[in-house]
């Protein structure tokens, strides 16, 4: 069954630019979690707004400022020497499978309703892929991040950090790879009164493959991690740690990757030696189980079930045996 079934879909793989899998009932493809459903409205980026085709930073950079509703599209390779910041009510896209950004990435600093898909966002200096900071309704989805891993923990930042009380972002389809730090929530345990509360993020059918750590690690706030494919990421995938919940559920975890989830203060000493000390700094997080997930070889240490136990917002979990296939298939540039 399972055979025919991968076959099945392997047989659908050059339909799924033209055919999404969600129209095949597999799995979401519009915006879906907590940038769709949250207390202030769904994120609709740019719609409804003019469209503009950019092809130098300098044309980026100004067609995302200001508030105005935009569709921004990105053709070609943008080296940026100095971080953009993206206004409110922008979606900010890539045309076919050749948009990339590179130099310095991207800022969603005190905004809301962005959204920010088929990007190839790699080797970004100094700094993280994308930061979102203070700001709420982000959907960062179908792109794909990458650096080298192999020069270590600190040689490169985040690929998708978030931070500051920021709120109801969605992560999805994204292919992350080949890079030591993926995602950060929160960025300090010392920002407890901005944080505490915030940071509902939801993660799914993203596809992790060679990572270090934090996909995501989080902090204060709650994060519904469902769906994601992860192959050998190798020191720690999911981290839970002051006070922060996680609702896991329907992930699969494949090849060299030592701990799937942990909810124990301790900073691992390979996630960044430059700045932890490495001890039981913090205090512990909290993780829920919903949905099975295979866990294959990978280590799981839960100190503290928390009550996030249920997502508060319909979706749609793809089966367990469906994950990777749909998750290959579906993730990263090119596929929408
Ligand atoms: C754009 O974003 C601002 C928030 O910065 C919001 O107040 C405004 O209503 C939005 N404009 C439109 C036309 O959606
Ligand atoms: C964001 O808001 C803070 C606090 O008001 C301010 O210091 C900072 O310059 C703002 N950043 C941007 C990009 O608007
Ligand atoms: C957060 O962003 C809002 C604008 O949306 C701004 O008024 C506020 O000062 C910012 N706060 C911080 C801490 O940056
Ligand atoms: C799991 O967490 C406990 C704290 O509750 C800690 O003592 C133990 O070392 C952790 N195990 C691993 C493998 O990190």
């Amino acid at each position: 069954m399972r055979l025919n079934l991968v076959t099945l879909l392997a047989s659908l793989a050059p339909l799924a630019a033209a055919s999404p899998l969600g129209s095949l009932g597999l799995a979401s493809w519009d915006v879906e979690g907590f940038a769709k459903d949250n207390p202030i409205g769904p994120t609709k980026g740019g719609k409804g707004g003019a469209t503009v085709t950019v092809t130098t930073p300098a044309e980026f950079s100004a067609a995302v400022k200001g508030d105005e509703p935009k569709v921004v599209l990105v053709k070609g390779e943008l080296n940026f020497p100095a971080r953009p910041k993206i206004g409110s009510n922008k979606s900010v896209i890539g045309v076919g499978n050749t948009a990339r950004i590179t130099g310095k990435g991207l800022d969603v600093f005190n905004v809301t309703n962005v959204i920010i898909r088929n990007l190839k966002i790699s080797y970004i200096v100094d700094n993280d892929c994308i930061t979102i900071r203070n700001s709420t309704r982000v959907w960062v989805d179908h792109n794909e991040f990458t650096s080298d891993i192999t020069q270590g923990p600190d040689a490169f930042d985040g690929q998708v950090d978030i931070i500051r009380g920021s709120d109801y972002i969605t992560v999805s389809w994204n292919y992350f790879h080949d890079h030591w730090k993926s995602s950060l929530v929160g960025n300090d345990p010392s920002f407890r009164d901005i944080d505490f509360g915030h940071l509902h993020i939801t993660y799914h059918h993203n596809f992790w493959k060679n990572m270090g750590t934090r996909g995501p690690a989080g902090r204060f706030g709650h994060q519904h991690v469902y769906n994601n494919l992860y192959v050998d990421f190798h020191y720690q995938a999911i981290h839970s740690r002051s006070d922060n919940q996680v609702l896991v559920e329907g992930n699969v975890f494949r090849g060299d990757t030592r701990e799937a989830l942990s909810t124990y203060g301790l900073v691992i000493p390979d996630d960044s030696p430059n700045t932890c000390t490495c001890g039981d700094e913090e205090l512990d997080g909290y993780a829920n189980l919903g949905a099975r997930n295979d866990w294959g070889p990978a280590g799981v240490n839960i100190t503290q079930v928390g009550n996030f136990k249920k997502a508060p917002y319909k979706f749609k979990l793809t089966p367990l045996l469906l994950v990777e296939p749909v998750v290959r298939l579906g993730a990263g540039v090119g596929k929408i």
